[in-house]
């Protein structure tokens, strides 16, 4: 959607100044998730909310309440995300829905479909089949070393799945006119009709009679998907489809972009490596990247510092952690410090406590995706009951 000032689609994300996260949900037409909100969750799962929910990363919702109240009522549901394999790796902010449908699915244990949009990724990339399908498996095997249940998890390609879904995304992209999906999603006539098309096959997934082996041809199963808000114009057309298909509206759960080591202003991205860290980094890489790059609310000199404190509303190494140390009190005793300019905790010590956070993650990723087999791969792609 585009509105006065920003920008967002799936492919672009532009905000001079940073994104407007409140005015994005009200121009989409989205609910805030709030604290109400979020003790429902904790009270339907019995356990503490996760920190990306406490914390604010994911912040906004169409519909939660009925997926809430079908699971407080015994009744099934189902999530759904996806990925593009447009590269060898993923960086941390694509991980960031990842870890969250880790969370949703042992929470509620419900099954979960991922979508590999391999197709998408041909058709706007330019990569050949063969690149699109290296960079699939790679991030397959990302995803799957998030820990998900292969007991209840459906990872599929687009291309080798199709034939399935079909006849349901024909029915989808009969109700949808182009001019609906230039509106959407900004195509001009200049765009491969393969891209006027796609916006049907990101749909399906989001109706239960897309997975006939998992939900025996039952179509009332209401789905949940989790995404960052740049997937929502996907979604909303979706929902316009579904009642004129006799079919549920999805449900979703947005997230904001987790901010490049740059700033807020700006999303981590694949196309600017020092944007971003990759979970392919080595421990030296990460470090480097962290002390040159990542935008510092701090002082300009050690003595600015200890006579002002820093900004921790634009400190990224002090956002990052607030997103991934679970801990409220070492969080709070971080920022505590840091802000009153306390000279136990100067920007190098924050910025080391975020290396050494990072690499942490990245080494138990890399131990978990080393000993996935090529089996284990094919298991959860299979098409298999459920
Ligand atoms: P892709 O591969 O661009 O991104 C994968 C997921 O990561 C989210 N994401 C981010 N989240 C937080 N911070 C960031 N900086 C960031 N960058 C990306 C995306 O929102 C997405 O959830 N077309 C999709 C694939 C897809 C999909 C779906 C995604 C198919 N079906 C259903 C979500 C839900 C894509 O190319 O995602």
């Amino acid at each position: 959607m585009t509105t006065s000032d920003q920008k967002i689609t799936p492919w672009e994300v532009a905000a001079a100044g940073g994104v407007d996260y409140e005015k994005l949900m009200r121009d989409f037409g989205a609910q805030a998730i709030d604290a109400a909100l979020i003790a429902r969750i904790e009270r339907a799962t019995g356990r503490r909310a996760h920190v990306f929910l406490r914390r604010g990363l994911f912040y906004s919702h169409r519909d939660l309440e009925a997926i809430l109240e079908a699971h407080e009522a015994g009744r099934p549901f189902y999530l759904y995300t996806g990925r593009g394999p447009s590269s060898d790796s993923l960086h941390f902010g694509h991980l960031v829905p990842f870890m969250f449908t880790k969370y949703l699915q042992e929470a509620f244990d419900v099954p979960l479909v991922v979508q590999m949009t391999d197709d998408e990724k041909f058709l706007w990339k330019g990569h050949s089949l063969a690149e699109v399908h290296k960079f699939l498996i790679e991030n397959v095997k990302d995803i799957i070393a998030c820990g998900f249940d292969v007991q209840k998890t459906f990872i599929f390609s687009n291309f080798a799945y199709m034939g399935h879904m079909y006849p349901l995304v024909v029915q989808i992209q009969r109700l949808i006119s182009a001019h609906t999906a230039a509106a959407a999603f900004g195509f001009d006539d200049q765009a491969n009709v393969g891209k006027w098309a796609f916006p049907a096959t990101q749909a399906a997934p989001s109706f239960s009679s897309a997975f006939p082996h998992i939900f025996g041809g039952r179509v009332d199963v209401p789905c949940l998907i989790p995404c960052a808000i740049d997937q929502d114009p996907y979604f909303r057309v979706t929902r316009d489809v579904a009642p004129r298909l006799g079919l549920l509206k999805p449900s979703l759960i947005h997230s904001k972009f987790f901010p490049a080591l740059q700033g807020h202003h700006t999303k981590m991205g694949s196309s600017d490596p020092n944007s971003a860290i990759f979970l392919t980094d080595e421990p030296a890489v990460v470090a480097d990247k962290v002390k040159k790059h990542a935008f510092s609310g701090g002082g300009a000199t050690k003595e600015e510092q200890l006579a002002h404190g820093a900004n921790l509303e634009v400190d990224v190494a002090y956002q990052w952690l607030r997103f991934f140390l679970d801990d409220d009190d070492r969080v709070d005793d971080i920022g505590r410090r840091y802000a009153k300019g306390d000279p136990t905790m100067l920007t190098g010590h924050v910025k080391q406590i975020l290396i050494d956070t990072l690499n942490d993650m990245i080494a138990r990723h890399k131990k978990a995706r080393a000993q996935l087999t090529d089996q284990i791969v094919a298991t959860f792609m299979a098409v298999r009951e459920m």
